[in-house]
């Protein structure tokens, strides 16, 4: 047993030799002094210098802090001094496997390196691609960074919404085109949170020369968001207001995003994206109301003479049809998880990236004999009609007969709608 210095020492050293890799601190000394049960520290790069991150984990969260070197050895002080009973260091030396008793006596195991360093810029990329601690002034002036770049707790979700979106974002770099300024549109844009991360993920830090526009039918908001667009001297990023299906001021757009436009809002988007041959379309589809008039099945009636599932069903059935019809139009469609069904239950995202059209007359079989059997008549086929391998209006069914297709295009809620959209 030693005394609880020589564990501050242990700590100064491990410190000044930069090798820790990582940290972990748990077992409560008192359980009502702190609400966070577990602390994880790891270094990382911030502009360009060693910091320490500390993951604070919650039960339901987990908050981040990044330190400076002389702050960490002194918050790790804390922690082992005042808050937890048991530690694991782990440094490119040695495994410290650390036990603190009621009266202060520390026990210290010493065990060979169980892990070996990491590359810390791409270990902190992975993590989140905007980093807590660090201020963003878009974070800022939305209100979900304080000016210290601490993420203020009422916010976390939404923080944690931007990374994913960002994330995502980051995955489909590779499908767009370079060389050239990127022409991106945000078709419901609404509050634009994520249309000002992505401005600023890709302009701002990575560098690439662009313009986005972000479109909108209410006129109020999208004032609001070029005035905070002007604050910000986000000089190529500009918002209109309009429908999605009357927009026509573009002849070329790369990516088109569409986040929780309502109902057939979505396929509007769509239709305009697979128009311009966008080469990424990143979609979260919201209250997609237009199937649930619409369906109908004899053998699907344990299921659809549920309201709730009805709907449920109606949703999913939507996506599979648009992904499919994407399919179709030639893209590589992906439906993935958005963000954690506690968060919302609009969660998927479709992810679809210009390539080759596919199994072409297998996959219009495919997808007309599901179409025609939960009897659905889907707005993004009706308006990419003359795309697709069935031929203009009236389309063919996959038995060759031919069904009347309704021609309304219109993008509004149905009347009829099965609930009202926690998003709208
Ligand atoms: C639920 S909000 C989502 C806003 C934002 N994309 C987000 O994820 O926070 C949906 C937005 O879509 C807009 N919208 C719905 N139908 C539209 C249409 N046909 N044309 C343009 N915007 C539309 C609404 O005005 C609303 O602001």
């Amino acid at each position: 047993m030693y005394p609880v210095d020589s564990l501050r020492k242990l700590i100064q050293d491990i410190f000044e030799q930069n090798s820790l890799i990582t940290a972990t601190w748990s077992q409560l000394r008192r359980r009502d002094n702190v609400s966070y049960t577990k602390v994880q520290v790891k270094p990382v790069t911030l502009k360009n210098q060693l910091h320490y991150q500390f993951a604070f984990h919650y039960n339901n969260k987990v908050l981040h802090e990044n330190l400076t070197p002389a702050e960490a050895i002194e918050r790790m002080t804390v922690l082992c001094e005042e808050t937890f009973r048991q530690g694991l260091l782990c440094t490119t030396e040695a495994d410290y496997q650390i036990l603190i008793s009621k009266k202060y006596k520390v026990s210290i195991l010493t065990k060979s390196p169980s892990k070996t360093s990491v590359d810390l810029s791409h270990n902190r990329k992975k993590q989140y691609v905007l980093e807590e601690g660090v201020p963003v002034s878009f974070l800022v002036e939305l209100g979900i960074m304080n000016e210290e770049g601490r993420v203020l707790a009422r916010k976390y979700d939404k923080f944690r919404q931007i990374n994913r979106f960002l994330e995502m974002v980051q995955d489909v770099i590779p499908y767009l085109p370079e060389g050239r300024p990127l022409t991106i549109v945000d078709f419901g844009c609404g509050k634009s949170y994520l249309t000002f991360a992505l401005y600023h993920y890709l302009s701002v830090q990575q560098r690439r020369s662009l313009k986005i526009i972000g479109l909108d039918l209410k006129a109020d908001v999208i004032e609001h968001c070029n005035a905070l667009a002007q604050r910000l001297h986000y000089g190529d990023l500009k918002f209109l207001v309009g429908d999605i299906a009357d927009y026509d001021e573009l002849n070329e757009v790369d990516m088109v995003v569409t986040l929780h436009a309502c109902d057939t809002a979505t396929d509007a988007a769509l239709e305009k994206a697979v128009r311009w041959g966008a080469s990424v379309i990143l979609s979260v589809p919201c209250c997609q109301h237009e199937l649930f008039d619409q369906i109908e099945s004899p053998v699907m009636n344990p299921l659809l003479s549920h309201g709730i599932l009805k709907e449920r069903f109606s949703a999913l059935a939507t996506d599979a049809i648009r992904a499919k019809l994407l399919d179709l139009m030639g893209y590589k469609t992906q439906l993935l998880e958005f963000i954690d069904m506690e968060h919302t239950p609009k969660n998927i995202l479709i992810r679809a990236v210009r390539g080759q059209a596919g199994q072409t007359a297998d996959m219009w079989k495919e997808y007309t004999e599901f179409r025609d059997f939960i009897h659905a008549d889907p707005y993004l086929e009706r308006a990419c009609a003359d795309l697709l391998p069935g031929g203009a209006n009236p389309t063919e069914t996959a038995e060759g007969d031919v069904t009347e297709h309704n021609t309304d295009r219109s993008n509004g809620k149905s009347t009829t709608s099965p609930d009202s959209c926690d998003h709208c």
